[in-house]
């Protein structure tokens, strides 16, 4: 838990609402979370998922693991702390994101549960839409698309998640999706399909 260190700070609500802005965007803020294992597919999909929405008008972004440790979060490792840091920070962002009317797409392993449960805290009920992207690990490593699975095997990268760190998978996740039984399309599209469903984006747009 982030200790609350800062005193003598005031809230302000905002002139322009969270309502004012989704009427002027047409669109739901919502937070769409991927997690799964190292080369599962979760930036690959979560992509795919922006590209069809963005095709359909709506506003999106992608917050990506690898990419979010280039800046905002360069000065966190992989020990269970950081790895905590990482997605307390990115629930918060997600959730500016949101509030600003962004379907945000975030791609982190995510492996603690309990990181993940505090991220969907943060956002409104039914707004909050876990997909686990479950590919088996001996998949995952055979794709070894950044070699580093091959590095972790021998001892050249410590706490690798899969290898010699946890990963706890959601009991439940809105939806699931095996990368390795199914193309990124149709991943994509059972996405999309459960986003129509909880009403976040209207069907055939
Ligand atoms: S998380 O566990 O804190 O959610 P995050 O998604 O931000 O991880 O970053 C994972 C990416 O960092 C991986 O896709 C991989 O490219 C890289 N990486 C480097 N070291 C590790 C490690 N020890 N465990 C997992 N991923 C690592």
């Amino acid at each position: 838990m982030a200790q609350q260190k800062a005193t003598n700070i005031t809230w302000h609500e905002a002139v322009v609402t969270a309502e004012d802005r989704e009427k002027l965007l047409n669109q739901k803020g919502c937070v769409i979370w991927f997690t799964g294992l190292s080369g599962s597919g979760k930036s690959t999909l979560a992509n795919a998922v922006g590209q069809v929405l963005h095709q359909q008008q709506h506003h999106t972004y992608v917050l990506d693991g690898d990419n979010v440790r280039h800046g905002l979060n360069k000065n966190l490792g992989f020990s269970p702390e950081d790895r905590e840091e990482n997605i307390r920070r990115i629930g918060e962002v997600a959730k500016l994101f949101a509030d600003a009317g962004t379907i945000v797409l975030t791609a982190f392993i995510s492996p603690y549960r309990t990181d993940r449960d505090q991220a969907r805290a943060l956002i409104a009920e039914g707004r909050f839409v876990e997909v686990f992207v479950d590919c088996a690990l001996e998949v995952c490593e055979e794709r070894d698309t950044k070699g580093l699975y091959k590095k972790a095997r021998a001892g050249e990268i410590k706490e690798f998640t899969g290898i010699s760190a946890p990963y706890e998978p959601p009991l439940n996740p809105e939806v699931t999706v095996d990368t390795a039984a199914l193309s990124i399309e149709e991943c994509a599209q059972a996405v999309v399909s459960v986003l129509i469903k909880a009403g976040l984006v209207p069907a055939g747009n």
